[in-house]
């Protein structure tokens, strides 16, 4: 392998493009095709986060199942620390996921209702054969004080949690492997406003803790605004616009960008 001077990305995506084929309409036609991606790079340095926003099906969770290695690209390239998670072996590709995690907008459907908190939490240890039961337990109750919840807390499960606690759990989930990135795709959204506060300040305190980085997706401007140092602006599955939060507020160019704008505008301050 070639030993190189310069600092390489976290997360390097380049022209990533995916295609869905439909079923076929009519026996001799093509079948129709969904263009969800249409050629996507960008790049996230160690330690800093980038925001993807844009308006619902422009391609935000394709990117995430793409960066997560949960579905396949039509073409381009998916690497992290310079490995191309789509073409690494599959036990490699078990290990190298210790360094990227998700967490999932919808905190009541992505927790198992029949597991306990501590094997939910736990469960991206599995993966990683050399760590004992007792050892998971461990770092599952000092993954749940990171987010504050208690070790008592270990033992219940998921329907004993509100809307919030369970976002942390699946945030303890996803920090277990002690992750250089983690993708949120919308991880607020499905919670009250009061608490959307409560568990982005909870990510931007692991952020500093832990130095990682995040990959977050919303609708939202203000949402990316609190925790990204960059954003993209996706619509119709490419990057129309990109620049930190501060610059798009004051330069938006795009006409999408500024339609979010205008909503970021409109919300009365919580
Ligand atoms: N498995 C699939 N099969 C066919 N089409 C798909 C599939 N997954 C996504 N799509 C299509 O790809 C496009 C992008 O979808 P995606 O879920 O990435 O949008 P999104 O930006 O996350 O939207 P939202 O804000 O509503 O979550 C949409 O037109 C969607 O219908
Ligand atoms: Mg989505």
């Amino acid at each position: 392998m070639s030993r190189s001077t310069k600092v390489q990305p976290l997360l390097q995506v380049t022209d990533l493009v995916r295609h869905y084929d439909l079923p076929r309409e009519k026996l001799f036609a093509p079948p129709p095709t969904v263009k969800a991606l249409n050629g996507v790079s960008f790049q996230v340095e160690a330690g800093r986060s980038l925001g993807i926003v844009g308006e619902s099906g422009s391609g935000k969770s394709t990117i995430a199942r793409l960066v997560m290695a949960l579905d396949t690209p039509t073409s381009g390239s998916v690497k992290l620390l310079g490995r191309d998670l789509h073409t690494l072996p599959k036990s490699e590709l078990r290990t190298a996921r210790r360094d990227f995690q998700m967490v999932f907008q919808d905190p009541y459907g992505s927790l198992d209702p029949r597991q306990t908190v501590a094997r939910i939490v736990a469960e991206p240890l599995e993966a990683l054969a050399e760590v004992s039961r007792r050892e998971q337990r461990e770092r599952a109750a000092e993954s749940l004080a990171a987010v504050g919840l208690r070790t008592t807390d270990m033992d219940k499960y998921p329907h004993e949690f509100s809307g919030g606690q369970r976002q942390r759990i699946a945030i303890a989930r996803a920090l277990i492997t002690r992750p250089k990135l983690i993708v949120a795709d919308e991880p607020v959204s499905a919670l009250d406003v009061s608490v959307q506060a409560q568990v982005l300040n909870l990510m931007q305190d692991l952020q500093q803790q832990f130095g990682i980085s995040y990959l977050l997706i919303s609708h939202d401007l203000a949402v990316v605004n609190h925790l990204c140092d960059d954003v993209a602006v996706v619509f119709k599955g490419q990057i129309v616009e990109q620049g930190a939060p501060g610059h798009l507020f004051r330069h938006a160019q795009h006409p999408y960008t500024r339609t979010l704008l205008s909503a970021v505008l409109q919300t009365p301050a919580a």
